[in-house]
């Protein structure tokens, strides 16, 4: 027997099974249609949080490659020592080459030779790296020097990694120049060291240093960059989160080596700055996605943001446009979805205010936004409760999509629940923010004959130990059935919904995790891409029965049929499909996502545990279809 064959007879066996497994019915009209889907449900949001952007999407392998810490200090990754001993490092404030300050050695012939070094670097065997350093001599000095070593070996011939013993760096007196080197790993090693020794007498400053993997694409990681293409995410907000409110866009742009390194205005850890618009706009491209960039209405005033939207999106000759093209963009980006603010209401928010305060900034950024350009999407910061009461009345002139973000979080998740509740608490809030909207359409004066549309900008779980760095949750498999009855609940609400935004994409809370050299998806970036890739777009009415979540579409053309079944028990179910006005064929695709124990879940250094098993299955209307425990189904029939 062949081997789809006999894939094809399992499967039929397996869907025939269900004659011990509890039915259910469900009855799907294909005439009762629901608005169409907005593709961009399916958005996501990277913000400059934890292992997200460095660690994550970034290529850079070095930490504080700028020198925002003092080196020898005990928040720096860069020791300097002589003879085994901390060495005197000057922190140079004079001229620095980035940011407030750069380290300048002095050197001494008769004085041992001193190592500058970061340790913790994870390098693969045969792999390539690529790095450089600007560095200024003064004359005297004779020599520098810069290997990949293992540290842990005491004969320094052994302690390099790479084919040559050492890599020699030419040293000019003089101004700064730009020291490239490469190397290719003779071992695997989780802890090695990038060292630079220095001979001669005299002065080195080093202004910045950086080490990637040579298969970097334009600075960035090549094994995420192909999960986030598989993710195919239409939609990616940026750079924030709380970050934005205290972020300065300029510090973003411009030659990435004098960017200044800053303290994350929001969270823990330093921004770079290596990754700024035009990194974002890159990625976008990259990825063929949409761009949505947030402004800073915290600590950032209207003309500052008005500048950023010029950047991006202004002429040539514009004061901002030429800065954009001198930065090698020659066309403006035409950035359309802007989020004025984020969540603005809070009090752990920079800059924010009393509500009848920040009405009034919104409207004053939106004014300036249209008036560069009346065709932008701009999204206010919303809140069900009393904030959208104020906000959707007084700025409902002044948006065309309000913000809502929730978390089914350390703070409001209830640990007691079971896989079902916990499935369920995410539909729960997506209709619950529905459903506050669509009350204030009743209500509110002010929004009738308006469309605002939600944009649930940032959604997810949020719970748990940081094992991914700062924020860094582990998903498992109850979380992935809890996304996927998410997106069922977009469909029922497709009249409302307009765009949702996974948070937030790379570690942190997101659906994909990378160690040093890894990196898998998350069991909740699966049915982001299982639907986003084969579910139907014309949502068809289905009473779903608790506790499964049942949802089903037709694809744009009409011409096939998707079913997706949510199953959070701990034992099979047997659906029994009652089409009506259509007929689905004797054979479809079936698709799945499951774990034989709720907390199953993916680790990125670890074989892939949890993935989409796809097949051909035949389809019995009498006998129904069985779906397995802690499951997510999606079946796709032609119709005939
Ligand atoms: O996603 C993490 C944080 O959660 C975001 O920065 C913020 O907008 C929200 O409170």
């Amino acid at each position: 027997m062949k081997l789809r064959t006999l894939i094809f007879f399992l499967v039929v066996c397996f869907l025939t099974s269900g004659i011990a497994a509890a039915q259910t019915s469900v009855t799907i009209d294909a005439t009762k249609k629901g608005e169409p889907v907005s593709p961009y449900i399916y958005g996501q949001f990277i913000e400059h949080l934890g292992r997200c952007v460095y660690g994550g999407i970034w290529a850079e392998m070095l930490e504080d490659r700028k020198f925002y810490y003092s080196v020898n200090s005990k928040e720096s990754p860069w020791k300097c020592l002589a003879d085994g001993k901390s060495a005197d490092v000057i922190m140079d404030k004079d001229a620095a080459f980035v940011g407030e300050h750069t380290p300048k050695l002095n050197i001494f012939e008769n004085k041992p030779v001193r190592t500058f070094y970061q340790d913790g670097l994870a390098v693969e065997k045969n792999r390539e790296y690529v790095g450089y350093a600007w560095l200024k001599c003064t004359a005297g000095v004779e020599r520098i020097t810069v290997d990949i070593m293992d540290p842990r070996e005491a004969q320094l011939q052994k302690r390099s990694l790479n084919e040559k013993d050492f890599v020699v760096l030419p040293s000019n007196p003089g101004d700064y120049y730009k020291a490239e080197f490469k190397f290719r790993a003779e071992k695997s090693l989780d802890g090695a060291r990038l060292e630079f020794r220095f001979f001669g007498e005299g002065a080195i400053y080093i202004g910045t240093v950086s080490l990637m993997p040579a298969d970097n694409v334009h600075g960035m990681r090549a094994d995420t960059l192909e999960l986030l293409k598989q993710l195919d995410s239409p939609v990616y907000r940026w750079p924030g989160g709380n970050f934005v409110s205290g972020y300065d866009w300029n510090d973003g742009i411009g030659d990435r080596d004098r960017r200044p390194p800053r303290k994350n205005p929001a969270w823990k850890g330093v921004e770079h700055n290596d990754f700024g618009l035009d990194e974002f706009m890159l990625f976008c491209k990259l990825l063929k996605t949409e761009p949505y960039i947030a402004v800073n209405t915290g600590s950032g005033k209207v003309d500052n943001a008005l500048a950023e939207l010029e950047y991006a999106n202004g002429a040539a000759d514009s004061p901002q446009g030429k800065r954009r093209v001198e930065n090698g963009h020659a066309e403006p980006y035409r950035v359309k979805f802007w989020g004025i603010g984020n969540e603005m209401y809070g009090d752990w928010q920079i800059g924010h205010m009393p509500v009848e305060e920040y009405a009034k900034k919104n409207n004053e950024f939106v004014d300036a936004f249209r008036k560069f350009d009346p065709n932008l999407v701009l999204v206010a910061v919303g809140d069900t409760g009393k904030w959208d009461e104020v906000i959707m009345r007084k700025c409902a002139d002044h948006m065309d999509l309000i913000s809502e973000h929730f978390y089914v979080a350390d703070w409001n998740i209830n640990k007691e629940w079971t896989v079902p509740e916990h499935v369920q608490s995410v539909p729960g809030h997506i209709k619950r923010i529905a459903d506050a909207h669509r009350k204030y359409r009743a209500e509110f004066e002010e929004l009738k004959g308006k469309d605002i549309r939600i944009a649930l900008d940032e959604w997810n779980y949020w719970y748990g130990p940081h094992v991914f760095g700062e924020l860094g949750t582990r998903y498992f498999v109850k979380d992935g059935l809890g996304i996927a009855a998410g997106l069922h609940e977009y469909f029922r609400n497709s009249d409302i919904y307009y765009m949702a935004n996974y948070a937030q994409t790379v570690n942190v809370i997101g659906c994909i995790k990378t160690s040093k050299t890894g990196a898998q998806f998350e069991t909740t970036g699966l049915p982001l891409m299982l639907y986003r890739k084969h579910f139907g777009t014309i949502p068809l009415d289905v009473a779903s029965p608790k506790p499964l979540d049942i949802a089903a579409a037709l694809t744009e053309d009409g011409k096939t049929l998707t079913v997706g079944i949510v199953n959070p028990l701990a034992e099979k179910r047997t659906v029994k499909l009652d089409v009506k006005n259509a007929v689905p064929g004797k054979v479809c695709k079936r698709f799945e996502i499951n774990g034989k124990d709720p907390m199953d879940h993916n680790d990125p250094d670890a074989p892939q545990k949890i993935d989409i098993a796809e097949m051909d299955a035949a389809y019995d209307a009498e006998k129904g279809v069985t779906v397995a425990p802690y499951s997510v189904t999606v079946l796709k029939w032609e119709l005939k």
